[in-house]
Parts: structure tokens; C-alpha cells; sequence
């Protein structure tokens, strides 16, 4: 299920369910998923949504297995569909999947019957990514407790900046974020934001200078320049870097209030100043940290289990 889809009630139960999980003790937590098996299946590199499922599902109780393209039967041509079986007759129970196609998580739930977890779909959907920043959004806006609903984020503004075109963060955050009540503004050249990146919603916009975006935002969710996924694609980084870089001067002038996002990986100096990234506006590492509650009430919903 994309965000998009996801009925409000279930991205409040998802929220509600992670902020729970917070409270609970490590000992009660271990017994929940307590001789499940859970399988990690990725065909892309990842660091953190592949760890934070893992120690979320680990914190749970549950046996994991990390299965990757680069050492296994994928590198002799086994297909997804087949590794799926090959997962479930070893008993896993549900698969966290990246991969570089999209909709890929659908064909392989299809194929095995087993809950799949979307963990990055090409340049589709990241909906774990997406959940966890509205997360951070509402601790940082201190709305986090607030009933879930249509309008929980009305009057905040949100500037995803960078690589559009390529980032599946940015299409899953388009989506949940206006859902919210909140206003999108996309920012960046267009070869790296096509105009119809609007068609996302009515709350979605197109604002190509970056220091106007800035002037609006409450929130700046920044984007890493996606290289691997640029081939053919004419595009001047030193012109990049001095329109679209976060820098201290630009947020400390424009917006100096706003709480910094970005979904990993960075690359400081490119789309971010190093002192933005370490400042006091970055909700960076914050979003990290919250990545594993929301997995871990990710993992308990698709394996049927209430807390
Ligand atoms: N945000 C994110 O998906 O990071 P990783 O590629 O390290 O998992």
C-alpha cells in the first residue's frame, strides 16, 4: 500500500502505536514477535532503514535474516519471485524489501503471500521514510499526541529541496504530507524537478528559487543529488551547490526557525553546510532514532500482533 492509499485512521493508528512502543519496557517489548522470522531482502544499499528494521524487529523478539543482492543466489539470476519462496519455505513470516523497481513489493507479495514491507521502491515510494519524518515533524512542531487527522498540520509549510525527479522520499512525502493539512513546496532546477512533479495534489507546489521556498517554510526537507540514478543527465553541480545548498547564512536569514530534515544519505558540502547539519535546526539524527519505533509498530501490524 502506498501512502497515498493508507486510510488516515491507519497512519494515526501507526503513529499512535509508535509513540506507545516508546514506553514500553525492552523486556515486554522482546516477547511480542518472540520466535517470529523476518527476512530482509535488499537490492540496493541501505544504512539506516535497514538497520532500523532490523534492531526493531530484533527489539521485538523476532529472528531476522539479511538477504542481499550483492551475496547471494540474486548475483547467479534467482528472481525475486523465487527468492520469495525460497524465504517462506525457511519459515519467514514477512519480507522487508528494497529494490530499484518500482511496485516490486507488490509482485512479490503477489508471488509469496507473505506481508511485504515496502523499504524503497526505485524512484516510487519510501512509506516508512515518509511516516517517521511526519513523526519527527509533529515532536518538532509539539503536535505530536494530537489526534491524526485532515488538518493536524494546517498553517506549516514544507520545502522538499533537491533531487525531485529520482526520490522516492520526496514522492511519499508529497503524498502523506498534504493529507495532513500540510502545504508542499518542491524546489529545484528542472532537471531535477519536471513541472509535472505538481501533479502530486492542489497542496503541491512548484517554487523554483530556493530562497523564496525558505522564506515560507517551517519545515526544509533537503535531498541528496541521487548520482547513481543521473545517467545521461546534463547538470552543473558547482551552479547547484550555489542555488540550492542549505547553508548557515540562508537559514539563519531566511528561515531562522525552521526545523532541518533530510532523509539520509547527505553529502555535506553538497546540498548541505556542515554547520546546518550539525546545528540546532536539524531534526537529522532525530528522525534516525525515530525510524526504529515506527518500523517496529510497522513489523507488529503486518504480522497481526496488538500491543
Ligand atoms: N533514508 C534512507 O532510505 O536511507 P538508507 O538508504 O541509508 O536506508
Amino acid at each position: 500500500m502506498t501512502v497515498e492509499e493508507m486510510p488516515m485512521q491507519e497512519v494515526a493508528s501507526i503513529l499512535s502505536l509508535a509513540d506507545r512502543l516508546d514506553g514500553v519496557p525492552p523486556a515486554v517489548k522482546a516477547g511480542l514477535l518472540a520466535g517470529r522470522k523476518i527476512a530482509l531482502l535488499f537490492y540496493e544499499s541501505s544504512t539506516r532503514t535497514r538497520t532500523s528494521f532490523e534492531l526493531a524487529a530484533k527489539s521485538l523478539g523476532a529472528t531476522t535474516t539479511l538477504v542481499s543482492d550483492k551475496s547471494s543466489s540474486i548475483e547467479k539470476g534467482e528472481s525475486l519471485k523465487d527468492t520469495g519462496l525460497t524465504l517462506r519455505a525457511l519459515g519467514a513470516e514477512c519480507i522487508i524489501l528494497r529494490h530499484p523497481a518500482s511496485g516490486a513489493p507488490f509482485v512479490l507479495e503477489r508471488a509469496c503471500g507473505l506481508p511485504v514491507l515496502n523499504a524503497g521502491d526505485g524512484m516510487h515510494q519510501h512509506p516508512s521514510q515518509a511516516l517517521l519524518d511526519v513523526r519527527t515533524i509533529l515532536q518538532r512542531l509539539h503536535l505530536a499526541g494530537r489526534p491524526v487527522e485532515a488538518n493536524l498540520l494546517a498553517g506549516c509549510t514544507v520545502a522538499i529541496t533537491g533531487d525531485i525527479r529520482h526520490s522516492r522520499v520526496a514522492r511519499s512525502n508529497g503524498m502523506l504530507l498534504p493529507r495532513l493539512g500540510a502545504k508542499v513546496l518542491l524546489c529545484g532546477p528542472v532537471e531535477l524537478l519536471p513541472e509535472e512533479a505538481a501533479s502530486l495534489g492542489q497542496e503541491v507546489e512548484i517554487v523554483r528559487d530556493f530562497e523564496s521556498a525558505l522564506a515560507r517554510a517551517q519545515v526544509v526537507m533537503m535531498l541528496r543529488i541521487q548520482r547513481e540514478r543521473l545517467a545521461g543527465l546534463e547538470f552543473d553541480l558547482a551552479a547547484y551547490i550555489d542555488r540550492y545548498q542549505l547553508t548557515q547564512e540562508r537559514l539563519a536569514r531566511l528561515a531562522p526557525n525552521a526545523v532541518v530534515l533530510h532523509p539520509g544519505p547527505m553529502i555535506r558540502g553538497l546540498e548541505i553546510e556542515d554547520e546546518v547539519a550539525d546545528g540546532p535546526q536539524s531534526a537529522i539524527e532525530q528522525q534516525v532514532t525515530n525510524g526504529i519505533a515506527l518500523r517496529e509498530a510497522l513489523l507488529l501490524r503486518a504480522l497481526g500482533v496488538e500491543l
